[in-house]
């Protein structure tokens, strides 16, 4: 890379100046107002860091497990719909580089790579994120097909009964592939090193779903289909059929209320993302770090507690692991590695997160993340 990057706010400036603002602004962006976006990363950034010296903190170690799975450090890459616009086979670029750096990646239900791509792609294995469809075959198709691929964890995302609304988005004329607008087609003849770097792509529409509905007869119909399928009758039922489906791993993503955590526990699930989906649902909602040590006081160890939203530094890792995460995903910061620069990319927004994680717990005075408990972490300063 021939910029130097300092932190995941180069990479997002870089994202920036690549992509056309369509597919910008949708990296980018949250629900309506972009309040409960907004307030994800303020209120990581308002926690303070208890700090202390006099403390050996030589020889860190950042490595741990997540659903079973090893990572060097406490972060997973979050699924992400449309990677695969950001850079040419982008989720199959972003898999390899979380298996190259040695953290789990989750590949979403919306990505333009499908399931065989990336584990043709990819040797490691991969998480694999469900949307709930109405149409119960195609679920049980995705979970077949996820099970062949030998993923080893299925994360069932629970907030998208209806799809939130992007304002930026629906201005942009953003849809699969991006409508040609006067406006889009100045915006993407004004990136041609994103235009030509696309022609590399193996797909231009949802990898996933495109064999699973034969009769959509274009794109257009193949993403109107998708819209329409999201499902609002998805209930405790629902997760309970998914259980009895899958017999891996299961991950809850969504989860915002102590009282949801519970019954996550109860259905048998593995582990919860205590999220609100970086802020693209639900405008309004807390930030998922505010709510966060009230899940995992109710849930206690009986499961593990994971958590993102917000995350755009190794302190903000350390801060969420603070307040009662087991480990963090990370949406949008890896996005701009990957839209910045491909493989490369993501690989340096993770080690950009490694090294501040180190440098963080060396100067809080830890070394281990199991010496990161709620005592590191305080919303005013105090001694
Ligand atoms: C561009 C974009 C696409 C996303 N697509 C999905 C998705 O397909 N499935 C899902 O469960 N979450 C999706 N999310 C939410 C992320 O998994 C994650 O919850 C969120 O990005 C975390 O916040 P952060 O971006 O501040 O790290 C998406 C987020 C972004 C930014």
């Amino acid at each position: 890379m021939s910029t130097t990057i300092s932190s995941i706010f180069d990479l997002e400036s870089l994202a920036k100046k690549r992509l056309p603002e369509v597919i910008f602004d949708y990296v980018h962006g949250g629900a309506e107002q972009q309040i409960t976006l907004q307030r994800n990363v303020r209120d990581l950034q308002a926690l303070a860091l208890r700090q202390h010296d006099m403390r050996d903190v030589s020889d860190p170690r950042l490595s741990t497990t997540m659903a079973g799975e090893p990572a060097r450090i406490p972060l997973a890459i979050g699924p992400t719909g449309l990677a695969g616009l950001t850079w040419p086979n982008g989720e199959c670029e972003e898999a390899r580089a979380a298996a190259e750096f040695g953290v789990p990646y989750c590949l979403s239900t919306m990505s333009i790579c499908s399931i065989e791509d990336v584990a043709q792609a990819c040797e490691k294995p991969f998480w694999f994120q469900l949307y709930l469809m109405k149409k119960r075959e195609v679920n049980e198709h995705l979970i077949r097909r996820a099970r062949d691929a030998q993923c080893p964890a299925l994360v069932l995302t629970l907030d998208l009964h209806v799809q939130g609304k992007r304002w930026a988005d629906a201005k942009n004329g953003l849809s699969v592939p991006p409508k040609l607008t006067l406006h889009n087609m100045l915006d993407i003849g004004t990136h041609p090193g994103w235009l030509l770097s696309m022609a590399r792509s193996r797909r231009r529409t949802f990898g996933n779903l495109e064999q699973e509905v034969q009769q959509a007869p274009s794109v257009t119909a193949l993403s109107e289909w998708v819209e329409s399928q999201f499902d609002p009758s998805f209930d405790l039922d629902t997760v309970k059929w998914v259980r009895r489906l899958w017999d891996r791993k299961l991950i809850l993503k969504g989860i915002m209320h102590p009282d949801d955590a519970r019954l996550a526990v109860d259905v048998g699930a593995d582990a919860i993302i205590v999220s609100n989906h970086g802020g693209r649902q639900l405008d309004g909602a807390p930030s998922s770090i505010s709510v966060l040590p009230a899940i995992a006081d109710a849930v206690q160890d009986r499961i593990e507690v994971l958590f993102d939203g917000g995350i755009r530094t190794g302190s903000d890792i350390v801060k969420a692991l603070g307040r009662g995460a087991h480990a963090c995903l990370s949406g949008r910061a890896c996005l701009y590695g990957l839209a910045a620069e491909g493989k490369e990319g993501v690989l340096c927004a993770l080690n950009i997160f490694e090294q501040e994680m180190k440098d963080c717990m060396a100067l809080v005075g830890i070394r281990d993340l199991c010496s990161i408990d709620r005592g590191v972490v305080t919303a005013q300063p105090a001694i």
